[in-house]
């Protein structure tokens, strides 16, 4: 089954955790990052254990390995179950990221190449597969990976194999669900569905992936 993840980055803590209550029913996760956090505060977090989903901080943690315990500390004693990282920052602060993770339960995802366009810059050319290379090594729960190139989605699965890669870039970003579902463990959708006019009608209409 492919995942659907709503990726709620809004900035009023009311209309984000009542736009999640109504996509529940269609989707598998919802994914936080620091637009909700930051102007809603962490407690945003409980707001939204209610729903019974699994929560991904997407704080995208790329910080010497200290920093890195200290945040993902945080991340989990707050109430997530995910945490989005940096590969980049290099091996020994990708595995604090997962030590931490799997003590207390919970799962890493590690960044291996951007969904922008100028992602291109830095990510292509070796380094995206370097990452997911790394991703493995360090022995994290999967990579995120763009669903603008499934091309390189394709690329990525060959070194990652059956960990599990999730997708953001559908919709407003130009990237096909339907395309993307089929090469990927879950596929993140943010604007598409929370400022559609009905974002549980959305939410429903594209959960055809969760087949
Ligand atoms: O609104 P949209 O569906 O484009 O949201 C995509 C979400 O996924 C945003 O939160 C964005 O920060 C995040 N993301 C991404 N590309 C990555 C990693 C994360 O778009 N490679």
């Amino acid at each position: 089954m492919t995942e659907l993840i709503l990726s709620l980055d809004l900035c009023d803590r009311r209309q984000a955790a009542s736009i999640a209550e109504s996509c529940a029913p269609y989707i598998d996760a919802v994914k936080v990052g620091y637009p909700l956090v930051l102007s809603a505060g962490l407690g945003i977090v409980q707001d939204l254990a209610g729903l019974g989903l699994p929560l991904i901080a997407d704080f995208k943690v790329a910080d010497i390995p200290n920093t890195n315990r200290l945040i993902c500390d945080a991340v989990f004693s707050a109430g997530f179950d995910a945490v989005i990282a940096h590969g980049f920052v290099g091996p020994d602060a990708v595995r604090t990221c997962v030590e931490v993770a799997h003590d207390r339960g919970g799962a890493v995802y590690v960044v291996a190449e951007m969904s922008h366009p100028g992602a291109v810059e830095f990510f292509h050319g070796g380094v995206a597969e370097r990452i997911a290379t790394l991703a493995v090594n360090c022995r994290a729960d999967g990579i995120i990976a763009p669903a603008t190139r499934p091309d390189r989605i394709g690329r990525l699965r060959e070194i990652v194999g059956r960990r599990t890669i999730y997708s953001p870039g559908v919709g407003t970003q130009g990237g096909d669900i339907d395309t993307v579902a089929g090469l990927v463990d879950g596929v993140i959708v943010g604007r598409s569905i929370y400022e559609a006019e009905d974002p549980a009608a959305e939410a429903k209409l594209l959960s055809r992936i969760r087949r």
